[in-house]
């Protein structure tokens, strides 16, 4: 409800039209005592979480603490992710899916990196993500939606880790705020970075199957592309599977598996199917 009033009176972003910021932050007391009640306190403020996942039934954190196990699990049966993994995580927000991983990573390394200063502020200085020693670093890498006064071009950014260092890397929401120079550019560092025979997971919505989704129409852009929003694509893209191939194939990675659709954006028949609100693609580097 708060999304849909939001929409209609602003173009960009809801969760940064004035008038919803100053709701949240009066919320966000009140969200605090349900999630402690609920034993979900450690979790960042709702202000803040509504920052990389919208203002959807985010209050209680519920959601928040659910869609972070729906990915661990498929990160550990699709990615090959283990306990002892090395994983880097590209646009992590505030910590969601390190808050998911937590569990899962006990021997291994987690660093989580995102563009948006005040989510990264928010994951350093969580006293939970401190003890398990989960790393977080900003990069101020331009996008029109999340960082519009960022210094460097997502297309030819490079990331100061080196190369062959991570297990897995994954990225969740993150391309469907990117346009495809700035995505070509991250798969080839991702290529890059990862270990022979690591994994990279990304979520996208598949435009093959359709370019309805979830009631989303995406009918702007052209080429590798579609988007739902008719000024500022960055707030919904959705690429082909050619162009993502093609993208992979350059960074010298292989896609394992036919895409992973979403239960939750339209229905194909025969594939293999996820939980999560996003299509996942897998793959790996020879
Ligand atoms: C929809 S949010 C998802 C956040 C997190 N992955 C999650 O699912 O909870 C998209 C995130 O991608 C980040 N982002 C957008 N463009 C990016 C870029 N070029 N590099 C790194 N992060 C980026 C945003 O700052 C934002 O935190």
């Amino acid at each position: 409800m708060l999304q849909r009033i939001s929409q209609t009176i602003f173009q960009g972003v809801s969760w940064q039209h004035p008038v919803i910021a100053a709701g949240l932050r009066v919320l966000d007391p009140i969200d605090k005592l349900v999630r402690v009640a609920g034993g979900r306190g450690a979790y960042p403020p709702m202000s803040i979480r509504v920052r990389s996942n919208g203002l959807r039934k985010q209050f209680n954190g519920k959601r928040f603490e659910s869609f972070g196990k729906i990915l661990a699990e498929e990160l550990a049966n699709r990615s090959g992710l283990k306990r002892d993994s090395k994983v880097l995580e590209i646009g992590c927000g505030c910590g969601r899916f390190a808050f998911g991983l937590s569990d899962v990573l006990e021997d291994g390394a987690y660093t989580g990196i995102d563009i948006d200063a005040p989510s990264i502020v928010s994951a350093k200085n969580n006293t939970f993500l401190q003890r398990k020693k989960f790393r977080f670093e900003h990069l101020d890498v331009h996008n029109a939606e999340y960082n519009p006064t960022g210094k460097v071009s997502a297309n030819e950014y490079r990331f100061e880790f080196d190369d062959n260092s991570f297990d897995v890397v994954f990225l969740v929401s993150v391309f469907t705020h990117m346009l495809p120079d700035d995505v070509r550019n991250y798969i080839k560092e991702i290529g890059r970075m990862l270990k022979p025979g690591g994994h990279l997971m990304f979520t996208t919505f598949v435009m093959d199957s359709g370019t309805k989704f979830d009631g989303n129409d995406f009918v702007y852009g052209t080429g590798p592309y579609r988007s739902s929003h008719p000024e500022m694509h960055e707030i919904c893209v959705g690429y082909y599977i050619d162009f993502l191939d093609e993208c992979l194939r350059e960074a010298r990675l292989v896609r394992t598996d036919d895409p992973v659709y979403s239960t939750k954006g339209r229905s194909v028949p025969d594939a293999q199917t996820t939980e999560f609100g996003q299509d996942l693609i897998i793959a790996r580097k020879g």
